[in-house]
């Protein structure tokens, strides 16, 4: 499957009006994410949020004192990011927009973020070097770039089922069959109740490596709950919990 039919299923599961209807009235800000925008996005200037949702951050971020253009693939997303917007007036400006096509002049914005482990939608590691090579490209020197992301290899939930799926497609190159995944993390789901049928969850060591390709510095780097406990990265305490995300801020 090539990275355009991807982005088709991940922005139809996202235009789904149950799954819309959720993001659309999310409005919470984690703990852990003010810590993150409140030390790295206070009063920076504009800031671009990518995969914005119902303007979930992109509120968060403009009560800070930027200017926000916030950009979702998922039209019915946008649209309740608009009905926020008319209710609650804010220096935003939502659009229906792809990441991966980034189309904005170089050095042009002040920070960028995709939060709530968005970056897992763009498939396997080339399509993320090659998405943050264009975030670093838009952003302007010093400036920085927030994500998070699942970890493939947190024993929480879906740890089985990683290490089944990871099994199958060693399988699949042992002996050359052909099969959806690509590589490992990459995860199709064709349940009927599954939010989005696409995922692709690269665990920490591979996003180092990825990083490490885009010319980007890692500025702060931690788990959700090293962040919630006031305490850095640990191998011990880290590599467990459903939600335990890694929260990552890049410099360019
Ligand atoms: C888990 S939701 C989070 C929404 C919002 N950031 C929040 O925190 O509430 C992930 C979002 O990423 C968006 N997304 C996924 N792939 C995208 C892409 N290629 N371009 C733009 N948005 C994308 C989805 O439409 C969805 O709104």
């Amino acid at each position: 499957m090539n990275s355009d039919t991807i982005t088709e299923i991940v922005k139809r599961g996202y235009t789904d009006k149950e799954v819309a209807k959720h993001y659309g009235s999310v409005t919470e800000i984690w703990p852990e994410e003010k810590f993150i925008f409140d030390k790295f996005f206070k009063n920076v200037g504009h800031i671009l949020d990518i995969g914005c949702g119902g303007g979930r951050t992109s509120f968060y971020l403009a009560s800070l004192g930027n200017k926000v253009t916030a950009i979702d693939l998922s039209p019915p997303l946008i649209e309740a990011a608009k009905q926020r917007l008319a209710k609650e007036p804010a220096n935003i400006e939502f659009y229906v927009k792809d990441a991966q096509h980034l189309d904005y002049s170089g050095n042009h914005f002040d920070g960028i973020i995709f939060s709530f482990n968005g970056i897992g939608y763009i498939a396997r590691a080339e399509g993320k070097i090659k998405f943050l090579k264009e975030v670093r490209r838009i952003l302007k020197q010093d400036k920085f770039f927030f994500f998070t992301a699942h970890n493939l290899w947190s024993v929480n939930a879906y740890f089985l089922g990683n290490i089944l799926r990871v099994t199958k497609i060693f399988f699949s190159k042992l002996f050359h069959i052909n099969i959806r995944e690509k590589e490992y993390g990459e995860k199709y789901d064709d349940a009927p109740n599954i939010e989005v049928p696409y995922i692709d969850i690269k665990p920490k060591k591979k996003w180092d490596k990825i990083i490490k390709q885009t010319e980007f510095k890692v500025a702060y780097f931690n788990s959700k709950y090293g962040i919630r406990d006031k305490r850095l990265f640990s191998v011990f305490k880290d590599y467990s919990g459903t939600s335990n995300y890694l929260f990552f801020v890049l410099k360019k």
